[in-house]
């Protein structure tokens, strides 16, 4: 049983990234934190990370049949990339779309997301501890 954590574009440089809407906590921190969650269900957890769309689209593909849900947080190819968007319908395991900032309350072309329609469900403005929320109610469903 494994969960991926997956994280898109410019998310390798979370604490020095814009900390005042970020935080200062780094991606190695964020995976501790949902790692404690999944050990707490006993289930694996795999990470990755990658600034490119082709990328991650391979490794949504990759799930299939290995992973039993997702927990995306796609950055800015949330509100740009059809191709991700297709990705996700493609594949069986369920996605928690995650966002660290409340992007309603930021620029308009954050607020809207090509891959929502798509998702299990989104978490948005809670800071880094939405990725441990998203893991949490993705394990309950499962
Ligand atoms: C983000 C919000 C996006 O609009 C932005 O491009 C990011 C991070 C968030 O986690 O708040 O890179 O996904």
């Amino acid at each position: 049983k494994r969960l991926l954590l997956l994280n898109g574009p410019n998310l390798n440089r979370l604490g020095q990234r814009e900390p005042d809407t970020y935080g200062t906590e780094t991606l190695a921190d964020v995976i501790n934190k949902v790692k404690a969650v999944t050990d707490e269900y006993q289930y694996e957890l795999e990470h990755f990370q990658s600034n490119h769309e082709g990328e991650l689209i391979d490794k949504l593909h990759e799930t299939e049949g290995e992973v039993s849900g997702i927990v995306f947080n796609p950055a800015a190819y949330t509100h740009t990339s059809v191709a991700l968007r297709d990705a996700i319908a493609s594949i069986t395991a369920p996605v928690i779309e995650v966002h660290i900032s409340n992007v309603h309350q930021r620029e308009e072309f954050r607020h809207h997301s090509m891959l929502a329609p798509v998702c299990e469900g989104q978490i948005v403005g809670f800071g880094t501890d939405g990725y441990r929320l998203a893991a949490l109610g993705l394990l309950k469903k499962l």
